[in-house]
């Protein structure tokens, strides 16, 4: 057995999941084994939606294998990355036995899925550092420990505290995890960061998992459409556990498209936009007096704390400025975090803060 299927839980080892039409491999030419329709509905122009799709379709597999350098086989699509923690909750941790482990302030998905698995929930929290909030990791390792995590995961870069973690960090805890718990690194906000993907880790070190998403700096938010990248052995396992079909064909055609070479270099374009407008903005918030605190960022968003939170907030909204209060998440109780927009969305921002200096 491959030493990461010892991670997954013991009763779904070798469950075979929902075998779907789409996965036994038949030929013919006349279809009638799904009970689907024999004519495509009027709105469907192209006639590509009245059939159930392959479930995971080939070409964007091949397509995001190469845009993360990986291999198909360490490959698993699902509705965003969202499902993927989902996946991962289900497959590795017995409820009420195996914890997730996870470094608050942070995305709170992890911790959704781990209650809704009945996994209990170790929380290690990030701590406040000359290089911003980061995890403290031999924390990690210790409560990994004695809480009996199967799932550890870091947010690199973090969101909402913007700091990413060195390669060799990662290694480190994963090393000191082997045999016991899988290490998900969450890079959904990889492409803005200087940091290089932990999946140059996997092949010497196989319980180290990442998570990748076109909804960010691809701007397919709506596609649904994100990755896990792992252990070939751990990607089938996790397979037989998903929905039997996963990925709609209009988002899958969709996500392609957007992989485009053109489209790649204009998204790689707009990467390089948003962290230079990050550095502009991290600039303007700084100079604020009645900003405490601005968290230098790796993702594309900025975490700032104000000492009057809730005028900032107000005062943005009042300018028609949504942005994401963090006053209720652990260590932010003077905290928003806001994404870095365009250049013009941007200066509506520092208007719009600059305005409650003055009226102040
Ligand atoms: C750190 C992190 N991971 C994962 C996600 C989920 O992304 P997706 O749209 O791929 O489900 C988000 C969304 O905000 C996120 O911030």
């Amino acid at each position: 057995m491959s030493g990461i299927l010892e991670l997954v839980r013991d009763d779904l080892r070798g469950f075979a999941g929902y075998k779907s039409a789409r996965t036994e491999a038949l030929q013919g030419e006349v279809w009638l084994n799904a009970n689907e329709s024999a004519w495509a509905n009027p709105a469907d122009i192209n006639a590509t939606s009245r059939r159930y799709p392959d479930p995971q379709p080939a070409a964007l597999r091949g397509a995001l294998a190469a845009l993360y350098a990986c291999d198909e086989s360490q490959l698993l699509i699902g509705r965003g990355s969202d499902e993927a923690i989902d996946l991962l909750v289900r497959a590795l941790c017995n409820p009420g036995t195996d914890a997730v482990l996870v470094t608050p302030p942070v995305f709170g998905m992890y911790a959704v899925c781990a209650r809704l698995q009945d996994a209990p929930l170790l929380e290690v929290p990030l701590q406040e550092t000359a290089s911003g909030l980061q995890p403290d990791l031999d924390a990690v390792v210790r409560s990994a420990r004695e809480g009996k995590a199967k799932l550890v995961f870091l947010c690199s870069p973090s969101n909402p505290a913007g700091s990413a973690l060195a390669l060799e960090d990662i290694a480190r805890v994963a090393k000191a995890l082997e045999g016991q718990a899988l290490v998900v690194v969450d890079e959904a906000y990889g492409e803005f960061s200087d940091l290089p993907s932990a999946t140059t880790l996997q092949a010497t070190q196989p319980n180290i998992a990442v998570l990748r998403t076109l909804s960010k700096a691809h701007a397919l938010a709506a596609a649904r459409i994100g990755v896990v990248i792992a252990d070939p052995a751990l990607i089938e396992v996790l397979r037989r556990c998903q929905a039997p079909y996963p990925v709609p064909t209009p988002c899958a055609e969709l996500a392609l498209a957007g992989l485009s070479q053109e489209a790649l270099a204009e998204t790689r374009r707009r990467v390089e936009t948003v962290r230079t407008e990050r550095e502009r903005l991290y600039a303007a918030l700084s100079a604020m007096p009645d900003v405490r605190h601005v968290y230098p960022s790796q993702g594309n968003y900025l975490l700032a704390r104000f000492s009057d939170a809730e005028s900032a907030f107000r005062s943005l909204l009042a300018a028609g400025v949504v942005v994401r209060d963090q006053r209720a998440a652990p260590q932010l109780g003077d905290a928003l975090r806001i994404t870095v927009g365009s250049s013009e969305q941007n200066d509506r921002v520092i208007s719009a803060l600059q305005r409650i200096e003055v009226e102040a």
